[in-house]
């Protein structure tokens, strides 16, 4: 009953490079395979931090997705879609902000550390101060069990985790829970009850973390359980109310290693990036460019890999032969600086070919990209609708 969901969201900032593409589109596509995703562009986060230039979201959210597209990221697995076109987002974000305390917001590391970076935006505003809310309603609205996040992010997890364990307290405790819950493990027949009933005696008693995930398994394996009962029995087996909203964990990316041009982090504000849709010529171009060793003044003077940004991304795009080749030629001066750059240069190009490729029909024919998002929303807005059905009843706004 509870999907084992992964959701994501990126805020739309721009053409996406090869940061983005080892740092976080990789992990995507390999979790598309796995489990059901969800992945969307987060144009209301964008405004909560640039909502005095917002630019046009539409067109650079879209270009996104086909950016999205071209690194391997496939509709037919994930649901790829728009923040903006489901408003229940909105809508559970303002129900949310009814039970959360305004400390916890006030607490999230970023929201200080944010108003100093960005110093040149005024960032005393509500949707910044309640930005970490909207993203625990992306999250819990699709009752997604798993969000893929960078490090920075794991404050605002941990911020949902306890938005949802509030929000269960309060309004999971409809009446005659207890008698309720215990007439829906009765239905599942008295041999599972049983069980059911030890596992869980087992998981409150003793703490047993093995006979709750035993008993959440044996719930996940009932096939004709109503979406009530399934909230009651799965928060029953923890001893608590229904559980309307699902606590996200953090599937954390490995810091992107990948670096860019000067040797600092790739990243869009140093200027140093390779956009996933760079043409060839100015691929090479930048990488002929590069700095290198410093002390490599003339082709005769030996240099130093580690004192170079090129070797940075040899690591990234060289076998061990092909390394101790600029190792070898670098430290005794037997290769020149272009002539390494060079494999490096064929490595992108190779690698952003087939992204040119997949791009180029996203570009020729724009409605594609229009149709694969709408697609998206809707199946996106089914889900959503689900979750908010309950959340709503549970805070007694039932007008059916
Ligand atoms: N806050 C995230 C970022 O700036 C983007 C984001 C918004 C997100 N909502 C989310 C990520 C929900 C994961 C899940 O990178
Ligand atoms: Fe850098 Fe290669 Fe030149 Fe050495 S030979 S300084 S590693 S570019």
């Amino acid at each position: 009953m509870y999907e084992t969901r992964v959701l994501s969201g990126m805020r739309p900032t721009g053409a996406l490079h090869l940061g983005h593409f080892h740092g976080v589109l990789k992990n995507w596509i390999r979790l598309q395979a796995e489990y059901p995703c969800l992945f969307f562009v987060a144009d209301w986060h964008a405004l909560t931090t640039d909502y005095e230039k917002p630019g046009d979201l539409q067109k650079v959210g879209a270009d996104m997705v086909i950016d999205w597209l071209a690194a391997g990221v496939d509709p037919s697995q994930a649901t790829l879609f728009v923040q903006s076109q489901v408003p229940e987002h909105a809508e559970l974000q303002l129900l949310l902000s009814m039970m959360t305390p305004l400390g916890w917001l006030e607490r999230v590391p970023t929201y200080r550390d944010q108003q100093q970076k960005l110093a040149d935006k005024d960032l005393t505003t509500y949707g910044f101060l309640g930005y970490p809310l909207l993203q625990a309603a992306d999250i819990l609205i699709y009752r997604a069990r798993y969000v893929p996040v960078g490090e920075d992010q794991v404050p605002h997890l941990e911020f949902a985790r306890e938005v949802a364990r509030r929000f269960n307290h309060l309004y999971g405790r409809e009446p005659g829970f207890e008698d309720k819950a215990k007439a829906a493990v009765k239905r599942m027949g008295t041999k599972k009850a049983r069980l059911l009933n030890e596992l869980r005696t087992k998981f409150l008693e003793q703490g047993d973390a093995a006979a709750l995930a035993r008993g959440q398994a044996l719930l996940d394996e009932q096939q004709n359980l109503s979406r009530g009962d399934g909230e009651r029995l799965y928060g029953w087996l923890e001893g608590t109310g229904k559980k309307i909203l699902v606590e996200p964990e953090a599937l954390l990316t490995e810091a992107s290693k990948m670096p860019g041009l000067d040797g600092q982090k790739m990243s869009k504000s140093y200027g140093n990036t390779i956009s996933l849709r760079e043409e060839p010529e100015v691929v090479a171009r930048k990488v002929r460019t590069m700095p290198t060793d410093p002390a490599r003044v003339k082709r005769t003077d030996p240099g130093n890999p580690e004192k170079c940004p090129v070797w940075e991304l040899h690591k990234v795009y060289s076998n061990q032969e092909r390394k101790d080749w600029v190792w070898n030629g670098c430290t005794t001066a037997g290769i020149g600086c272009l002539e390494c750059k060079q494999p490096v240069i064929d490595a992108i190009n190779l690698e952003l070919a087939p992204m040119r490729g997949r791009a180029q029909p996203y570009l020729d024919d724009p409605t594609l990209v229009k149709n694969i998002i709408a697609d998206g929303c809707e199946k996106a807005k089914r889900l959503a609708a689900e979750t908010m059905r309950d959340a709503r009843e549970s805070m007694g706004l039932n007008y059916a």
